[in-house]
């Protein structure tokens, strides 16, 4: 099978500089972003279902990027974009102040060993600026099988002024979920544990934070 072309599903990183989203997609419809997007299966199956909201996949591995690219390009999705790159530094550098609607995250590399801790996505520096590049209103859903990174995903979100959580769901209460991953946990048997957060509405009158 020859090649697709996947150029146009691609957003071509940044050092630096802040993304102009409505020029990305030539429309200025709401923008929802998943970091660590595997093979790009939760975000194909939602660009389908709303075509009138825009996805961006953020993923670091070349081998899953291309490949989801690959699919989007096959099934012609035109809501839909591919960014190769650790996704703190997007979101640092890239993702302009209030531009998302929503941010998923499912499943994120957990990084057992303690020594490892301080590779995990989910820390303060990261919600900080989730905060920042998030619109009011918007929401966060996050999903793990391991039982210490859920601690501190809720203690990291909840800890921070600018998020109200909506939902925590563990095990059987968790709602079945589409991605790759949580298919091949639950059916090992693992316990799933699923949050959902709100970013509170701006307060005009407080001081900008960084
Ligand atoms: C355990 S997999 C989960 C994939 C998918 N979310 C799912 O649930 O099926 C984690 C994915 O996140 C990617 N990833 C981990 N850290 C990342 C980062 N900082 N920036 C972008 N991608 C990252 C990995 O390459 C991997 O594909």
């Amino acid at each position: 099978m020859p090649d697709r072309d996947i150029k146009p599903y691609i957003i071509e990183q940044l050092k630096e500089g802040r993304f102009h989203l409505a020029a990305i997609f030539g429309n200025d419809h709401p923008v929802e972003l998943e970091i660590g997007i595997g093979k790009g299966r939760f975000l194909m199956n939602e660009a389908a279902r709303r075509p009138d909201v825009n996805f961006v996949g953020i993923e670091w591995a070349s081998r899953y990027y291309r490949l989801a690219a690959e699919r989007a390009a096959g099934k012609r999705l035109s809501n839909i974009r591919f960014l190769r790159d650790d996704a703190a530094h997007t979101l640092r550098e890239n993702l302009p102040d209030a531009s998302l609607s929503a941010l998923h995250i499912y499943f994120p590399d957990p990084w057992p060993k303690s020594r490892h801790h301080k590779r995990r996505l989910i820390q303060g520096p990261f919600v900080l600026q989730a905060a920042r590049v998030l619109k009011d209103g918007a929401r966060v859903l996050l999903g793990t099988d391991h039982a210490y990174y859920a601690e501190q995903m809720e203690r990291e979100f909840s800890d921070h002024r600018d998020f109200t959580l909506v939902s925590r769901l563990f095990g059987d209460e968790a709602p079945e979920g589409i991605t790759n991953w949580e298919q091949k946990f639950r059916k090992e048997g693992r316990t799933i544990f699923k949050f959902e957060y709100l970013r509170r509405a701006r307060d005009l009158a407080a001081p900008a934070r960084a």
